[in-house]
């Protein structure tokens, strides 16, 4: 099957410090490192790491950070005919700080803002050759909308994580097959109780204690393997890569989630996002 990841593509600037400074105070940190991130661009790398047949749709700036991110894709087997590098715009951009077990992270959006509904619409027959089509909202939630009402009409599979907080329409919800939230998002759903609401449908991940769904009859937990954490930076991407994957080969919800929850795990061993991505090889040692 093929799988269309529209999304964000950032350069992440990453320290890593032993705490996170107070307000007003300066500390010194321990390592500096950019690398290439955002949450779209970091989905279709794990899909494409792990063996997915995947193309990548959104937009660089034109500047080095852009051309360094088509280059990367090349090189993880991410298809790159449907990346614009807009005129007068730059890449997107994070700024990550890796502290005390945990991470802050702020996004500037750049080139990523204009993926908007026009912007997916000019991509309509490219979109038309997936199977599987997966978005979040690191772009104009526009876009998010119109793919889900795409994606319903023309008979796609459509997965949309709902991350990072921005505003957007409850349809996308509607129209969606998979929905993945975090513990936090889950609240503006209504709580643990939407999980019953929406059957093998939503899926709650709640990092280390694994995932949870209903699968029409009973609360199915799927435990994340124990490992010690180094940076949970692009986990719930990777998560969403390798459970896509597994969904484009036909596995079942549940043995989609082990195997993304292996490779989620995996991924927090090491630090950077894409860049700690795991092999299919590595991931299925683990399952
Ligand atoms: O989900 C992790 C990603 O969020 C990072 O790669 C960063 O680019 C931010 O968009």
């Amino acid at each position: 099957m093929k799988i269309g990841i529209v999304g964000s593509i950032n350069v992440d600037f990453v320290t890593v410090a032993k705490r996170n400074p107070s307000v007003g105070e300066t500390i010194v940190g321990e390592t500096f490192r950019v690398v290439m991130g955002g949450k779209g661009a970091n989905v279709a790398i794990a899909i494409g790491r792990l063996g997915g047949s995947v193309t990548m749709f959104g937009a660089v700036g034109d500047d080095d950070f852009g051309k360094k991110a088509i280059v990367n894709f090349k090189e993880n087997n991410v298809g790159v005919d449907t990346i614009v590098a807009l005129k007068n715009e730059s890449t997107g951009s994070a700024s990550i700080t890796v502290a005390e077990g945990n991470n802050t992270i702020i996004v500037i959006g750049g080139a990523n803002d204009k993926v908007d509904e026009k912007f997916i619409k000019s991509f309509e027959k490219q979109l038309l050759a997936c199977d599987i089509i997966g978005t979040q909202l690191e772009i104009d939630p526009s876009a998010a909308l119109w793919l889900s009402r795409f994606a319903r009409k023309n008979g796609k599979k459509f997965v949309f994580n709902r991350s990072p907080d921005k505003k957007y329409k409850p349809e996308i919800i509607d129209n969606a097959d998979i929905l993945i939230v975090n513990e936090i998002e889950i609240n503006e759903l209504g709580g643990e109780g939407a999980l019953l609401k929406h059957p093998n449908k939503l899926i709650l991940t709640e990092g280390a204690n694994g995932v949870r769904f209903y699968d029409g009859n009973k609360m199915v937990h799927v435990p994340a393997p124990k490992v010690k954490v180094v940076d949970t930076v692009g986990a719930g991407d990777t998560f969403m890569g390798a459970l896509i994957v597994k969904m484009s080969e036909g596995a079942t919800l549940f043995d989609a989630i082990k195997f993304a929850a292996v490779a989620a795990s995996l991924k927090c061993t090491k630090l950077g996002a894409q860049t700690a991505m795991p092999t299919r090889a590595e991931v299925e040692a683990k399952i």
